[in-house]
């Protein structure tokens, strides 16, 4: 068995007043880098449907896709805590539904925890989850899977009565069993709010710097998805430019035969040749 980070690894870091660092990841070259990097949460986010499956949303994705990609960042780390999503309609249907597909991603995925949508509305499917052995982590907040009912890609919990809501959905999360919560797009001050009244780990993305944790997606950091950055993503490295700059020079080295050269080939030893020739 691996020796992976724990819930309880995660939930002590917060005691200990150490950050927890989590990244999206989805696949098996990305999770041995982003291992060797020092991550604590390698997290299969739902976000891959749109970063690497080409959707205009999280909404399409299914549980066959997140399982695919869950057992790729399983087979490439060994340390880090393996996190997975629980797509649109895997759990919002009945708290069976939801107990079977968190199971799904455990124990045909290989993940050590799941990740669900909403807060008190939620509650009672997380505390079904966790019951069964099943560690959860919610996401209040911008919830995208949502995005229809939050009409778009907005900051959460800006009014009075909105923030009100936020803070009774971390804990009513906190008390049905979930050991950390996401908070997306939620303005600062409320999330520290939220992070002193919770012992279990806030994780923020676009949540300011005082989170326990921080989450953020592979593509937005590396600058890998050239379409739309978010203002709470920083950049840091441009990938997508140096990928495009360096297969463009290798188009070229094909177009005008530079590439291979004898030293990526392979030679035949010259008797074998000289024999080849004359049999031919
Ligand atoms: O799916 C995802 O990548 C997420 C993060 C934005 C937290 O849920």
């Amino acid at each position: 068995m691996d020796n992976r980070i724990s819930i309880t690894d995660l939930k002590a870091k917060k005691k200990r007043g150490e950050r927890i660092v989590m990244i999206t990841c989805y696949d098996y070259p990305s999770a041995r880098l982003l291992e060797v990097a020092g991550v604590d949460i390698l997290f299969i986010g739902d976000t891959l449907g749109m970063t690497v499956l080409g959707y205009d949303s999280t909404i399409p994705v299914t549980m066959d896709e997140m399982l695919h990609h869950t057992k790729a960042v399983v087979r490439g780390s060994t340390n880090a805590h393996v996190l997975a999503d629980m797509p649109f309609m895997s759990y919002q249907t009945s708290p069976e539904d939801a107990l079977r597909n968190a199971g799904r991603l455990l124990k045909e995925g290989g993940a050590q925890s799941v990740k669900l949508e909403g807060g008190v509305c939620v509650a009672e499917t997380v505390r079904f989850i966790v019951d069964a052995g099943i560690p959860v982590m919610g996401h209040i907040g911008l919830t995208p899977q949502s995005i229809h009912q939050l009409g778009g890609y907005k900051v959460q919990g800006k009014t009075p009565a909105a923030a009100v809501r936020l803070v009774n959905d971390a804990l009513a999360l906190e008390q049905a069993g979930a050991y950390a919560v996401v908070l997306e797009c939620v303005p600062l001050e409320l999330a520290k709010t939220i992070t002193d009244r919770l012992a279990i780990p806030t994780i923020g993305i676009g949540a300011g710097p005082h989170c326990d944790g921080q989450v953020q997606v592979f593509h937005d950091l590396l600058g890998l998805f050239q379409g739309f950055a978010p203002k709470h993503a920083k950049r840091y490295a441009n990938l997508g430019d140096q990928i495009t700059a360096a297969v463009r020079d290798y188009v070229n080295d094909v177009r005008e035969g530079s590439f291979p050269t004898e030293k990526e080939s392979f030679l035949l030893d010259k008797a074998v040749f000289s024999e080849a020739a004359r049999i031919a």
